[in-house]
């Protein structure tokens, strides 16, 4: 296999490289992304929201130097929207035009002319120019069976047939990421033409390092403290009290909002009044008492 120009040469290239892009990877995401790019593979990410699956994606196409592709997936996804669709209405516009002018035969060649071809994601992942582009299918776990079947079809090939024009081929084939929040079970044999990873919540010193990276007016005590008590309630005993407990989304957004209030340091009563920053459902934020939040804030010993 011809080695691709822009890929790190080893885990480590890639993992500062990434890091120079403001993406903080752990040693086994490093190596799963590496070995996606070398084999040609594309990559699943599956983890709960919030744990930088979709960031992966930005930050790969930036250390790339590829232009990023977003299929952003929900329920009712149709191959129009997700691959390509005739412009309808400039369609017809031509054919009353060319009304009287040209034959019916030749006014329909024309307006099934590339021209008139709307190109998404699917499509335009095939016919980017060199070096080609990254391909993120965003929260397939969204999508219905049938697109999954589709787009195993798709990962199979990368080539897509469109009636009217014939076939389409990658001109380099693309940078593939799939991700999913993992509401439902994917189908076997998409999990299998890919490589998985499941992406972790980050443990204390990569959750501060990306805090760090980006809030950087946050003064460094507090930014300690957001990673500290974040991972405090993402683990036992503090973990089982939520529904769902805080992503790196949180964690940066709550250290933005905590130097917004001029804050320095934790303290009970800040961290009450701020918890919706930290979660999103009612029962969770009722679950942040003061007894719980004053023991999670308490040094380890
Ligand atoms: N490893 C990481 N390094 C740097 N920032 C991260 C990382 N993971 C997550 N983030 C931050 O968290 C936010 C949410 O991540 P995102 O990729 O949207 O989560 P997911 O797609 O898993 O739901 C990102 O916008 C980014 O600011
Ligand atoms: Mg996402």
């Amino acid at each position: 296999m011809t080695s691709l120009p822009h890929v790190p040469g080893s885990i480590d290239a890639l993992a500062q490289a990434l890091e120079g892009a403001g993406y903080f990877a752990d040693r086994r995401l490093a190596t799963a992304a590496f070995l996606a790019l070398r084999l040609g593979r594309p990559l699943l990410l599956e983890g709960e929201p919030g744990v930088g699956k979709t960031e992966l994606a930005k930050a790969l196409a930036q250390v790339l130097a590829r232009e990023l592709l977003r299929l952003q997936c929900y329920d009712g996804l149709e191959q129009r929207e997700a691959l390509y669709e005739w412009n309808y209405a400039a369609q017809l516009l031509h054919l009353r035009a060319a009304e009287g002018k040209s034959s019916s035969e030749e006014a329909e060649r024309e307006v099934y002319q590339p021209h008139y071809l709307i190109r998404r994601p699917l499509l335009q992942a095939l016919q980017a120019p060199p070096p080609g582009a990254v391909l993120l299918i965003d929260e397939v776990d969204r999508a219905d069976e049938p697109f999954e079947a589709f787009l195993l079809e798709y990962l199979g090939e990368y080539q897509v047939s469109i009636p009217e024009l014939g076939t389409v081929r990658a001109t380099v084939a693309p940078v593939t990421i799939l991700t999913s929040n993992r509401t439902r079970e994917l189908h076997d044999a998409v999990k299998r033409r890919c490589l998985y990873h499941w992406v972790d919540y980050p443990d204390r010193e990569r959750e501060l390092a990306i805090v760090r990276a980006r809030v950087p007016e946050a003064p460094a005590a507090l930014a300690e403290q957001v990673a500290s008590f974040v991972a405090r309630l993402r683990s036992a005993p503090y973990a089982g009290q939520f529904q769902r407990a805080p992503g790196i989304a949180e964690s940066v957004e709550w250290a933005r909002a905590l130097v917004a209030l001029d804050r320095l340091q934790l303290d009970p009563e800040v961290v009450q009044d701020t918890a919706g920053v930290l979660f999103k459902q009612r029962e969770d934020v009722a679950a942040l008492g003061q007894e719980l939040i004053t023991q999670a804030l308490e040094p380890e010993i």
